[in-house]
This record gives structure tokens, sequence and C-alpha cells, in this order.
């Protein structure tokens, strides 16, 4: 995503202070966060630790 330069606020860059969380709109993640709930893992995502299966569209 920096590559791309998609501007981020991280902090820890270890998935666990949530301020890079953005949400996102298709795809499949692969969450490897400990911040987002079951609920929220439905919609949400942390982009600094987690990744996805193929695709995943962000709402950034
Ligand atoms: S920067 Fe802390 S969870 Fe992503």
């Amino acid at each position: 995503m920096r590559a791309a330069g998609v501007l981020l606020m991280p902090s820890c860059e270890n998935g666990v202070c949530g301020t890079c969380e953005c949400g996102f709109l298709e795809g499949q993640p692969i969450h490897r966060d400990a911040v987002l709930s079951k609920d929220a893992r439905s919609h949400r995502f942390i982009p600094c630790v987690s990744r996805a299966k193929g695709v995943l569209r962000l709402d950034l």
C-alpha cells in the first residue's frame, strides 16, 4: 500500500493498536491482528499485519 502511495497512519505496525484500521468491500481477508472483534472482521481490516486470499477491495 505504501508503494502505491496510499497514506496510512500506522503506529505499532504489529496489529495491536488499531490506528491503521480500514474497511473492506469485497474479497477474503486473512486477519492476523489482535484488535478487531469477530463482528468487526466481517467488514474491517488491519492492513499492517493482515493479508488476503486473492484481491481485497479496500474502503479507504
Ligand atoms: S499500526 Fe497498529 S494495528 Fe496497524
